[in-house]
């Protein structure tokens, strides 16, 4: 393999700051669509479109016909997270560096660099006797919704014997995974109301409501000190892991005390302590507070009681619960814990179902192999925390969805100094390689 050629290339991906959720970036975006475009070409492809592409293109790609051969789709997303607090990093995070083995800027684990590694494995194998279809979106960060749209008007998109989707990382360095839950999400802004306007916090002070202290007393009773979530009827449909699937988790290698130690590194692990880690983190529902604005917060001292005050949540969801009933459910939380002379709203900014798969299709065999072969060890199924909003539509029309992964599980994604190994990448190209070469020869 020409390192230093592939290295480059992900390099000039990395360097576009895709930022899907910020307008200013926009354009970036497309310009990144425009390099997954580009890669498609020259992997000798039939169709190369953009789609839906009023907003941040899908690049659609049909890969030369290979008849007879299985059909495989490749779903990554080009679009990262935004990159604050800047400060933080060490190198600036559109500046690609390499330090210690390891590639740092965003998306070089999510999900530039594991789109990457699905693609240039296609050109490592010269001629796959597969039939690729490229699904590349750039909305995974926002909530997916126009490839939503365009998969409700086109399921034939999604018609494959498999989709691959690479956009997780091993559950530790050595062990790769495929995973069979991903954890949805309810995404909102909860805003509170209390005045017409701000007020002199002397002249009002102890007589008028404050928009903050509402919101804050909302939040506190939306979760308890002990980790339960307070929104009725939330864990009715809330299922626990079978004995045999927890058993599975016990003999993985994750440790409590070095999650704690290592990833997290805080002082102490929170939640509800009756559930393991795992448990917590794959099969149980969240409730978090990702900010809250209003007030005033600039440099000084303002004396003012404000009269609005707005928090950024979110909830993950895990199998069996619906999107739309949580909305539902936060929502009447929400009416139900404001006072009567607190106007409180909730508006919903994006969601996704969660998502279960099987993990019994012969594919899967064959990726365990290629894994084996290049890694040394086969894939454990376990599940997911995060989520990807459109995986549950990308199996409608009965194709197998491996979801696996190439990144390690301390690649800081979605905040500073994010990174991937530059092994985990060399491998990564090696196993889907390896994996198109089984899937075109052996068939499914
Ligand atoms: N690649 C992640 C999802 C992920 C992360 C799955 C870790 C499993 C383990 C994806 O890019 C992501 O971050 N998704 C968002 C979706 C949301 C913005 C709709 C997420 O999970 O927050
Ligand atoms: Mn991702
Ligand atoms: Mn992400």
């Amino acid at each position: 393999m020409d390192t230093d050629r592939l290295l480059g290339a992900l390099t000039d991906f990395l360097r576009i700051p895709s930022v899907s959720t910020l307008p200013a970036h926009n354009a970036d975006c497309r310009a990144a669509a425009e390099w997954v475009a580009g890669e498609l070409r020259r992997l000798g492809c039939r169709e190369v479109q953009f789609l839906a592409s009023d907003t941040h293109p899908v690049v659609w790609g049909v890969g030369p016909e290979v008849s007879g051969a299985p059909t495989l789709l490749l779903y990554g997303h080009y679009d990262v997270q935004p990159p604050d607090p800047l400060a933080e990093w060490t190198t600036p995070p559109f500046e690609p560096t390499v330090r210690d083995g390891k590639l740092f800027a965003r998306g070089s684990a999510d999900d530039k660099g594991q789109v990457f590694c699905l693609l240039k494995a296609i050109a490592a194998t010269g001629r796959p006797p597969v039939n690729f279809r490229f699904l590349i979106e750039g909305e995974e960060e926002y909530g997916s919704r126009v490839l939503f749209e365009l998969l409700r008007r086109e399921p034939e998109r999604t018609r494959a014997d498999v989709v691959l989707i690479a956009d997780m990382s091993y559950v530790a360095p050595k062990w790769p995974a495929v995973y069979t839950t991903l954890r949805g999400l309810c995404y909102a802004e909860i805003t509170v109301r209390t005045a017409k306007s701000d007020l002199h916090s002397g002249e009002f002070g102890g007589a008028a409501p404050n928009a903050h202290e509402e919101l804050v007393r909302l939040l506190a009773k939306l979760k308890s000190p002990d980790g339960k979530i307070n929104v009725p009827g939330l864990y009715a449909a809330v299922r626990r892991p079978t004995r045999a699937e927890l058993a599975t988790w016990k003999r993985l290698p994750f440790k409590e005390s070095e999650f704690l130690k290592h990833r997290v590194q805080a002082k102490a692990l929170t939640g509800l302590k009756a559930y393991s880690v795992l448990e917590r983190l794959w099969a149980l529902p969240t409730f978090e507070i990702h900010g809250i604005m209003g007030g005033f917060t600039a440099d000084g001292a303002k004396t003012v009681i404000p009269a609005e005050a707005t928090a950024k949540v979110s909830l993950r969801l895990v199998p069996e619960q619906k999107l739309n009933t949580v909305e539902r459910q936060l929502a009447a939380a929400v009416k139900r814990f404001a006072p009567k002379y607190v106007q409180a709203s909730v508006k919903f900014l994006h969601g996704a179902d969660p998502a279960t798969v099987k993990v019994t299709h012969p594919a899967f065999r064959l990726l365990d192999q290629a894994f084996r072969e290049v890694v040394g060890r086969g894939t454990v199924p376990a599940r997911a925390g995060g989520s990807i909003p459109v995986v549950p539509a990308l199996g409608k029309s009965g194709a197998a969805v491996i979801l696996t992964g190439i990144g390690l599980p301390d690649d800081r994604l979605h905040a500073p100094n994010e990174k991937l190994d530059l092994k985990q990448l060399w491998d990564g190209i090696a196993v889907f390689r390896r994996f198109y070469e089984l899937l075109g020869t052996k068939g499914v």
